[in-house]
């Protein structure tokens, strides 16, 4: 049995009884966010990219936990470069780790630091990881795509982790499509309210899948869910 819950944003903590893993901790800097980054444990700590809302207290977590961070070659340097400890990879590949398989999937956006000098970090990405029996997809931030026909039939996926924010990434018009590719049992709903730019009604995103095989599933901040 796996635990999600969502924490805002981009981001989930996912355990079982034995490890815990967390996308994209933007949580300081999220107005909407309930946890501080000092109040979560961690084992590993999934990067899709490295803007602020997806990166965010990553390092901080990856520092005060002692855990991994994994994300794709340049971000997961530029993370060793500030002390934390990373485990690189990059599209396409997977890697077994302790608690389950990682692949990494395109995402279509970009993937840098931005602060007065803008940092580039690679290449965004998505993840497609095996964790207690189940396959989870956590898309990060990106565009609609036709490989996710491909993700949908090479991987049975039990969950699926969608932005539907707009603007940024995907709206709800292009995730109902990418429903339609991907098929998983549940999907979830992120990446939306945040911003006054990505605000959203996941429950237009809900009612325009009533029809889907998929179970559409929105959390609100905080709330967990086992499966
Ligand atoms: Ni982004
Ligand atoms: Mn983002």
């Amino acid at each position: 049995m796996a635990k999600l819950t969502y924490l805002g944003h981009s981001c989930f903590n996912l355990e079982d009884d034995k490890h815990k893993l967390i996308f994209d901790p933007f949580l300081s800097g999220n107005p909407l966010a309930q946890m501080s980054p000092e109040d979560i444990k961690a084992d590993y700590i999934l990067l899709t990219h490295g803007h602020g809302d997806h990166l965010g207290d990553g390092i901080a977590i990856a520092l005060k936990n002692n855990a991994t961070i994994i994300a794709p070659f340049e971000l997961a340097v530029y993370c060793q470069n500030k002390g934390a400890k990373a485990h690189p990879m990059h599209i396409g590949g997977s890697f077994k780790f302790e608690f389950g398989k990682v692949k990494l999937t395109i995402a279509h956006h970009g993937s840098a630091v931005v602060d007065k000098v803008i940092e580039y970090t690679g290449n965004p990405c998505g993840y497609v990881v095996n964790f207690a029996g189940k396959n989870i997809y956590h898309a990060g931030d990106t565009g609609l795509f036709m490989d996710m026909e491909l993700i949908g039939e090479m991987n049975n996926l039990d969950l699926a982790l969608i932005p539907i924010g707009d603007n940024f990434t995907m709206g709800v018009n292009d995730a109902v499509k990418a429903v339609d590719f991907l098929k998983p049992k549940i999907v979830i709903p992120m990446h939306f309210d945040t911003f006054e730019v990505i605000k959203q009604e996941p429950k237009e995103f809900k009612e325009r899948l009533k029809r889907s095989k998929t179970k559409v599933k929105i959390l609100k901040i905080g709330e967990e869910f086992s499966f």
